[in-house]
């Protein structure tokens, strides 16, 4: 029996939210019973391939844009990310095909800053080096062949879709910046031993979030997977929380892919107990317009990013079920610290730079360690068919 939450209303604010408010209606009045989940819904609303917020033009990710990642701090995470590779690289024996896929590439600016790097302090590197983007958004993926333009008759760069990469075929490292985070997810509320999950259907012409069973078993397996039990009594009334099953499925495509290497998660997140803590009572949903933070979905259709931390505890007990191991798990602080980032700080103190250069670059490189800010992300590194000497990693080695 469908539980119905008061109507929300939404008012139509651009041209671009009114185009995807009927393709949300039309989607909506052509799914069996008249509803869609809100994966299904923020997955239109991101990634429509002509409105959505990462297909259409409006987004803008950077200093001035609706939100920014450690990439628009500068170069330095970058190329610390490329002597984390190199070494990666170094491990497994200086294979002559190296191959690097960055998944979720943004902008671009992250993959050059990384071949910029190598192009100056490890040309071999390059030689070796296959770098594969796997992007979803067409727009994006447009902007970063023009970021990485530089590169042509270079460095072997393409723009690949998981479905044309073989099986078992990748020696290298799978690798992300703030990808999980939006993946689509559902959303469901506990009421005691009932999980009921979040829909959205159209009555009196407004769209409305209404309340109804699981649209499928995998949430339920979920909760096995992480072992979070949502009968325990701690939980209040009406706790509303989400799931992310596409990064489960996501992990599961990359092992796939990869015959031996390493796959490399920066995210914001938690551990499922702290993910799923009681008093975690309204979940994580996000959303990000022109820098302000706020929760609600329903508004700036296709203007906005809309996304969810990363529960890493799904990623480590669904890597296990994939043939992946954990070969650690830090903060981007520490990472960073580890990987040569305080020699970067004291480096200011040289007589280089000016003064203005030293004020900025320290307030950047204070920020991507800050840990209630960036330094605070997690960074995950799993591996397939890796020796005991091929896990231990410098960007792993301050705890
Ligand atoms: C928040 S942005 C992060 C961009 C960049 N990594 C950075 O750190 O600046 C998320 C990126 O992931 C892409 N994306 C989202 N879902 C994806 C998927 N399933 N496969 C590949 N890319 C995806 C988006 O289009 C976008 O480029």
């Amino acid at each position: 029996m469908a539980i119905h939450s008061p109507a929300f209303k939404y008012t139509m604010e651009t041209n671009n939210s009114q185009a995807l408010y009927k393709i949300v209606l039309r989607n909506i009045a052509e799914s069996p019973q008249s509803r869609i989940t809100f994966a299904e819904y923020m997955d239109l609303v991101l990634y429509h391939p002509e409105y959505g917020y990462y297909s259409s033009l409006v987004i803008d990710i950077g200093k001035k844009g609706d939100f920014f990642t450690s990439v628009a701090l500068g170069k330095d995470f970058g190329e610390l990310l490329a002597i984390q590779l190199q070494e990666m690289w170094q491990k497994l024996g200086y294979p002559k095909l190296f191959t690097v896929v960055e998944m979720g590439a943004g902008n671009g600016n992250l993959a050059r800053d990384i071949l910029s790097y190598w192009e100056s302090n490890n040309p071999e590197i390059i030689a070796h080096l296959q770098y594969i983007i796997v992007e979803k958004s067409l727009s994006l993926k447009h902007l970063q062949q023009a970021t990485l333009q530089q590169f042509d008759g270079q460095i072997d760069i393409k723009w690949q879709s998981w479905e044309y990469i073989l099986d078992d075929s990748l020696v290298g490292c799978c690798f992300s910046n703030e990808l999980i985070d939006a993946f689509p997810v559902h959303r469901f509320v506990v009421n005691g031993d009932r999980l009921q999950e979040i829909y959205l259907t159209v009555e009196n012409d407004c769209i409305t979030e209404i309340q109804d069973d699981i649209s499928t078993e995998d949430i339920t397996k979920y909760f096995d997977l992480v072992a979070v039990d949502f009968t325990n009594t701690e939980y209040p009334l009406n706790y509303c929380t989400e799931v992310n099953l596409a990064a489960l499925d996501w992990l599961n495509t990359v092992s796939n892919k990869l015959n031996q290497g390493y796959i490399l998660t920066i995210d914001y997140g938690y551990p499922a107990v702290k993910y799923y803590h009681p008093q975690r009572s309204q979940g994580t949903l996000q959303c990000y317009y022109q820098h302000r933070r706020h929760n609600n979905p329903y508004v700036n259709l296709g203007q906005q990013d809309i996304t969810a931390h990363v529960d890493f505890t799904a990623l480590k007990n669904q890597g296990k079920l994939c043939n992946l191991d954990t070969l650690g798990f830090t903060k981007q602080g520490m990472f960073l610290m580890a990987l040569g980032i305080g020699d970067r700080l004291n480096e200011l103190s040289s007589g280089k730079y000016n003064v203005m250069e030293i004020l900025q670059r320290r307030d950047a490189l204070h920020q991507l360690i800050d840990p209630i800010g960036l330094g605070g992300f997690g960074v995950l590194i799993q591996g397939k068919n890796l020796t005991k000497e091929q896990s231990i990693l410098q960007g792993l080695s301050i705890n």
